[in-house]
């Protein structure tokens, strides 16, 4: 783990994580975090116990390194139903079995920052939830004030939907999280541009059906002397497209 030099043409291949790797990933994650991880959590991400992840290594490097991990990913699969970004899918009412896959650590030694590894890794976690028929996204927590990892979300298409205040306790100190989700195999958010266009163009129809009602009444009352009935105003949908929510412990607010 020692040197980490990057070679000028790194030779990055991707595999699954294995036992042998335990103290490197468990000394990546004390490096890059401000987070401390159980050592059950390591356990569990290299025995694969309810957890999948990929790591990333560098096979131009001297061969006693060349399998060393240099990046990895871990997450887990979870249910739809009892996850906390429930209400941002669109169910089918007859699909009780929607899964998820919950992004819980990502990580690029800094030397290999900037190289297109990082993408990869989440490339591997989009790979795995759309091979899954029932998965309908990706999504993750990213601290507030964590630019690259931000850019890289919004550059890969993933839609921050949510951000919880204080949702991170560090040192002593709150910090703010974003949601960011990335749909796939056909999920997509209750608010999704075909709804928005499916709700303009009731919207319209209704405006268009109360003009021509409006119209036809005033034309009657030019008809009869006396109304038939009183004029009534019409019901259009609403959207609400901006709303907070609060819950246990965390106030969680749209964006
Ligand atoms: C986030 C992280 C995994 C990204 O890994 P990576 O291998 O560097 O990612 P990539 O090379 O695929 O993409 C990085 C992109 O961010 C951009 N970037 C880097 N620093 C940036 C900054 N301060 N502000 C904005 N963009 C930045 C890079 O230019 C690059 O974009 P480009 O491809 O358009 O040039 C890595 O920075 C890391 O390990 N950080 C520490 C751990 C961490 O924060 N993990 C995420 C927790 S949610």
């Amino acid at each position: 783990m020692e040197n980490r030099k990057v070679s000028c043409r790194p030779i990055i291949a991707y595999r699954p994580i294995r036992p042998s790797d335990l103290a490197v990933v468990e000394k990546l994650h004390s490096d890059l975090f401000p987070i401390r991880y159980e050592f059950e959590f390591f356990l569990n991400v290299v025995n694969g116990c309810d957890i999948v992840s990929w790591g990333a290594v560098d096979r131009s490097r001297p061969n006693s390194q060349s399998d060393e991990l240099i990046g990895f990913v871990t997450a887990r699969i979870v249910s739809a139903r009892e996850s906390e970004i429930e209400d941002l899918l669109s169910f089918e009412s007859s699909r009780t079995d929607q899964k998820l896959v919950y992004i819980l650590t990502l990580g690029v030694v800094d030397s290999y920052r900037n190289l297109g590894i990082g993408n990869s890794l989440i490339h591997e976690v989009i790979k795995y939830g759309s091979s899954i028929p029932t998965c309908r996204a990706v999504y993750l927590h990213v601290i507030s004030y964590n630019k690259p990892a931000i850019y890289l979300y919004k550059k890969m298409t993933f839609q921050c939907l949510r951000r919880l205040i204080n949702f991170y306790f560090i040192n002593g100190q709150h910090y703010d999280s974003y949601l960011f989700v990335y749909y796939v195999n056909g999920g997509r958010s209750p608010c999704s541009p075909l709804e928005l266009a499916t709700l303009f163009v009731s919207y319209a129809k209704s405006g268009i059906k109360c003009v021509a009602a409006k119209l036809w009444r005033n034309e009657e009352r030019k008809i009869s002397k006396w109304p038939k009935c009183k004029e009534s105003g019409c019901l259009l949908p609403t959207v609400q497209n901006k709303r907070i929510v609060t819950a246990e412990g965390s106030r969680c607010q749209f964006v």
